[in-house]
């Protein structure tokens, strides 16, 4: 039988939780710092990468804050986005759902038509190149105000065509999803699909509000939905995807072993759960390492290693004449191994 890891890389899968921010690899860091003539506040990608150790979402989130400052204009995003494309396609990914957080670029003088143009560009070449599909969601920052969101939709108003949904990232605790109702009522009013980190660090009530409050069609995390049985019937019965981002939880110490981790649980009890791999820099590993780890660890089937691809593409905004084709396909390479 073939190691894990190459019949996961073969399946057709699609990334879901993915910010374009946290793919930054410390070289790159270095490289576009050299480019800009900046210098970074540690003396090697050796050091840099021994800050990656952190306590929590909160550590992390300062260190990834801190390093998007190397990004500056329009050929740095394109260069990130296009290193993630190319590393995502060798993982057998086919579809990737983008998140990108302007309100990180705007607030340093960025201009928001250098971080949508770099990206946009990366994405159609790696559709012609690679074949590889995709939709680009813009996120707001919940550490901030919902006025600060609204005023960066108004900003985002010229580039309706490239995007395709919106999210809420950063520190979730006591900033709950319904702080941020009404920017989520603009944004789904001009056709724009939603989906909130909840239940990552939050409380299981966060997956409620932003279910109820911000009507999203996937929850990004969404493992503390665990605590409460009633959330997790409804969970099922709607076949609301989860975004689960296995060794982001490890590193955040949402669990403390990968062994403890809930994936397998959430999926024997029928949820459309899917891996991902949300800041793959910084987490020690892209969407295939997460597979690969959660398979180890948690000692998954070939059955259930399948249904976890077959789950990300049904998560996605595909069209369903793709899917289907995508969901055949899945079904060929299962059978071929
Ligand atoms: N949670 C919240 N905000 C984030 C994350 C995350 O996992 N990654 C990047 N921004
Ligand atoms: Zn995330």
């Amino acid at each position: 039988m073939e190691p894990a890891g190459d019949f996961i890389r073969a399946l057709p899968k699609a990334e879901l939780h993915l910010h374009i921010e946290g793919t930054l690899e410390p070289q790159m860091a270095f490289q576009l710092a050299a480019r800009h003539g900046m210098a970074l506040p540690y003396p090697s990608v050796e050091a840099l990468q021994q800050a990656y150790d952190f306590r929590d979402l909160q550590s992390f989130l300062d260190v990834y804050y801190a390093g998007a400052a190397v990004l500056r204009d329009e050929r740095d995003f394109h260069d990130l986005t296009s290193a993630y494309l190319r590393r995502a396609h060798a993982d057998g990914v086919v579809h990737a759902e983008i998140f990108f957080d302007p309100q990180t670029h705007t607030a340093r003088g960025v201009a928001l038509e250098a971080v949508i143009g770099g990206i946009g560009s990366a994405l159609r070449e790696a559709e012609r190149e690679l074949g590889l599909s995709h939709r680009l969601i813009l996120c707001f920052l919940r550490h901030l105000s919902e006025d600060e969101a609204m005023r960066t939709l108004e900003q985002a108003l010229p580039h309706l065509q490239a995007i395709t949904g919106v999210g809420l990232d950063s520190a979730e605790c006591g900033n709950p999803p319904g702080r941020f109702a009404r920017v989520f009522e603009r944004a789904r009013a001009l056709g724009l699909k939603a989906v909130a980190h909840a239940g990552e660090e939050g409380p299981a009530s966060y997956i409620r509000e932003a279910l109820d409050v911000l009507k999203v069609s996937r929850i990004d995390h969404g493992v503390r939905s665990e605590q409460d049985p009633q959330l997790l019937a409804r969970l099922v019965h709607e076949r609301m995807p989860l975004t689960v981002c296995p060794l982001s939880n490890v590193r955040l110490r949402v669990f403390e072993r990968m062994e403890d981790h809930n994936l397998g649980r959430l999926l024997a009890a029928g949820l459309c759960v899917t891996v991902n791999s949300d800041d793959p820099a910084y987490f020690g590993g892209y969407v295939a390492d997460n597979y690969v780890a959660v398979q180890r660890a948690l000692g998954l089937s070939r059955e259930q290693i399948v249904q976890l691809a077959a789950n990300s593409i049904e998560a996605s905004f595909l069209p369903d004449a793709q899917k289907k084709a995508w969901q055949e396909r899945i079904r060929v390479v299962a059978g071929a191994a």
